[in-house]
């Protein structure tokens, strides 16, 4: 550890080394939210921020505005303030085809006067699809930050924006601008947005209908702390008023803008004439499924700064910039049915089927409706004429009922109380919008965790897919996860487009997936909210099966990034009879191959340490984290094999084995040390 210890530091001492650890950790959210290459693991940030915050609490007239311990905190509002633009925030004319976009061309060759065989060199970029945003820098400072509001005067969201880490305090480099606005916009990520949405199903709190508004809302929050949540991040493009510095090409001041430390698109690219402008909106269509975040075309600009501003505006556009469009992915089709799908763990997901539309490149011929208070909430009904959109590759959803196309004969949906697969009744959980079927012989539940099971990133058994493993319930050879491990190739003979060739390629298949590792194994058995991360972790963690099953949820817990409702649904399943049956029945044929181990670096390379009680600094978290950075391995219970315990206060009874073992006991600065 290079960082002092704050207690022991005079006032003198104090400032200059707070001052080091502003410029660090700014250097540090660089690296980590707009680079996206962070240099050092997340503990170590958090422990040169505390050492920070520690500072400054014990002096706290040396806090400076542009510290990062402001992103986190500021009390909450009653409304938000009006903020007046230096320089207004205006809008941009639309292209909707490529035709359109010839004519803009045409028109910028009559209106900067130039032959129509001279090509015009513009600048383009992607048109980020979010909430655009005014930062107000001063000497390099921000200021403040508002939304566009009227496009004169907007909302003051500074403490808000504070928050986002990707957007900088303090322009980086030398000699700021004595002022400059700088427009662009916040976006929430589309993996961002899923995760939200399904918090907010969760929570039963309302859905956000698309990126977009999730970023609206969460911006425009009173409470800094619900954005600071909210994995919100922007795309810089744009200047407004500015004083102390000028340029001469929009690809120069978007290099700048990098430079002083923005997240600019690495999309960009100046384009001389119009044939290259149609190249780079082809190119970027193509990839446009793969980018994470959502855009809704291109922008097209002089890149002329002075020809921008003689070509002057016309309706409160700027005549040398176009916004050239995508096609929309939201389309208007009809319900023609709803249906209920009962999913791995039970639960019964309404189902709207649509008259067949083309949306963002494929035919949708079903959208989720998430569940029925979605329904109830947007009153959607069979026959409605609805607005329904896809982001990213997310199942295509309803987002609204075209209420204007009611003729009356429209007929309200009520989920079933019955599960439409095996007739058991269904509940409702306290606090849960999901509707499940609990019924542990459900055919449709089997079906749908045997696709699960098998699956690529599960065990991977190449080749057996969703009409495979429907057959194989259906006809009862397949009751359970094991039975899988029994099937020959003459199982698959008689099944529906099986030869003989395949059906032996399908039983060598199966073959190669009797020695998964032990993530796939612990992602395939389909636990509520363990995900292949989660697999991975516990994987990582415990090293083989035995400890994760007879682990307990506060030792769960304490693994970072578990939280306390995933480590109950962990418990749970391992916890339960049946669950357990199901997995012992699976050993028999299976052998998991526990990860390997720190790959012998780091100096705690082969270590095997327990953690108890608390330490003055470190959370369990970072403490397990560091340890296992280094190679180490930390596990929940004290035996001779242990090498250290690390104590902090109220240790409780490992401290005392630690002791009766004659195990080397730690405080959390030996352990620094070690680490060091
Ligand atoms: S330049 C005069 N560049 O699109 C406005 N705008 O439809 C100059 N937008 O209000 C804006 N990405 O919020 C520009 N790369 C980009 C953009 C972009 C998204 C937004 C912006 C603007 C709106 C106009």
């Amino acid at each position: 550890m290079t960082s002092g210890k704050s207690s022991e530091l005079t006032r003198a001492q104090a400032k200059p080394r707070m001052g080091t650890l502003i410029e660090k950790l700014h250097h540090h959210d660089f690296r980590y939210y707009v680079l996206d290459e962070p240099e050092i693991s997340d503990s170590q940030y958090d422990t040169l921020f505390r050492e920070l915050q520690s500072l400054e609490k014990q002096f706290p007239d040396l806090l400076r505005a542009d510290s990062p311990t402001v992103r986190v905190s500021g009390k909450a509002l009653d409304s938000f303030q009006k903020l007046r633009h230096g320089r207004p925030m205006l809008s941009l004319a639309n292209a909707l085809n490529e035709s359109e976009f010839l004519e803009f061309d045409a028109r910028a060759h009559r209106f900067l006067d130039l032959p129509e065989t001279r090509a015009i060199s513009y600048f383009v970029e992607l048109k980020f699809d979010g909430l655009s945003i005014n930062l107000t820098y001063r000497d390099g400072d921000l200021f403040s930050a508002a939304t566009r509001g009227d496009g004169e005067i907007g909302e003051d969201v500074t403490q808000n924006v504070k928050t986002i880490r990707s957007i900088p305090l303090k322009l980086q480099g030398k000699n700021p601008p004595a002022l400059v606005e700088i427009r662009g916009e916040v976006i929430l990520p589309i993996a961002s947005f899923e995760k939200l949405n399904e918090d907010q199903a969760k929570k039963g709190l309302k859905l956000f209908a698309n990126p977009r508004n999730a970023a609206a809302g969460s911006l425009r929050q009173l409470d800094s702390a619900v954005t600071a949540n909210r994995p919100l991040t922007g795309f810089f493009y744009g200047m407004g008023a500015v004083e102390g510095a000028s340029f001469k090409a929009m690809s120069e001041f978007q290099d700048t803008l990098e430079k002083w430390g923005f997240r600019v698109g690495k999309w960009r690219r100046v384009c001389q004439g119009a044939q290259e402008v149609l190249e780079f909106y082809r190119e970027i269509e193509a990839i446009r499924d793969t980018l994470p975040f959502e855009i809704d075309g291109v922008v097209v600009k002089l890149n002329s700064l002075t020809e921008i501003d003689q070509a002057g505006f016309v309706a409160r556009s700027p005549r040398g910039m176009l916004a050239f469009k995508y096609p929309p992915r939201q389309e208007s089709t009809q319900i023609e049915d709803i249906i209920v799908q009962v999913g791995r763990t039970g639960s019964l997901t309404p189902v709207a089927i649509v008259t067949p539309v083309r949306l963002g490149g494929a035919t949708v011929r079903r959208a989720t409706l998430h569940n029925q208070d979605e329904i109830d909430r947007k009153d959607i009904r069979i026959g409605d004429r609805v607005l329904i959109q896809r982001a990213g590759d997310v199942i295509p959803e309803v987002v609204q009922v075209i209420t204007d196309a009611r003729t009356g004969k429209e007929k309200k949906f009520k989920l079933p109380d019955h599960c439409p697969v095996c007739g058991s009744k269904v509940e409702r959980k306290e606090g849960e919008a999901a509707v499940r079927c609990v019924s542990r012989n459900c055919v449709a539940q089997l079906k749908e965790a045997i696709r699960h099971f098998v699956m690529k990133d599960a065990l991977n058994i190449e080749g057996m897919g969703e009409r495979i493993v429907e057959q194989l319930v259906d006809e009862g050879r397949v009751k359970g996860f094991a039975d899988i491990f029994s099937l020959k190739s003459s199982d698959f003979q008689s099944l529906e487009g099986f030869a003989e060739k395949s059906s032996v390629k399908m039983a060598e298949a199966i073959d190669r997936a009797r020695s998964p590792e032990l993530y796939r194994l612990i992602f395939a058995l389909g636990i509520r909210h363990v995900g292949e991360q989660t697999a991975k972790l516990l994987a990582n963690h415990f090293g083989s099966l035995e400890p994760i099953l007879s682990s307990t949820e506060d030792e769960l817990t304490q693994i970072h990034e578990i939280g306390p409702e995933m480590a109950k649904s962990i418990h749970h399943y391992f916890a339960d009879k049946a669950n357990r049956a199901t997995l012992n029945a699976v050993l028999k044929f299976l052998e998991p191959q526990s990860p390997k181990r720190g790959s012998g670096k780091g100096v705690l390379a082969g270590k095997t340490l327990v953690l108890t009680g608390t330490f003055p600094t470190l959370s369990r978290s970072d403490a397990t984290r560091l340890i296992e950075e280094q190679g180490g391995k930390v596990s929940s219970s004290v035996s001779k094999k242990t090498d250290f315990v690390v104590a902090g206060e109220e240790a409780g009874s490992k401290l005392d084995k630690a002791r009766e073992l004659g195990v080397e006991v730690l405080d959390e600065a030996g352990l620094k040390k070690l680490l060091s």
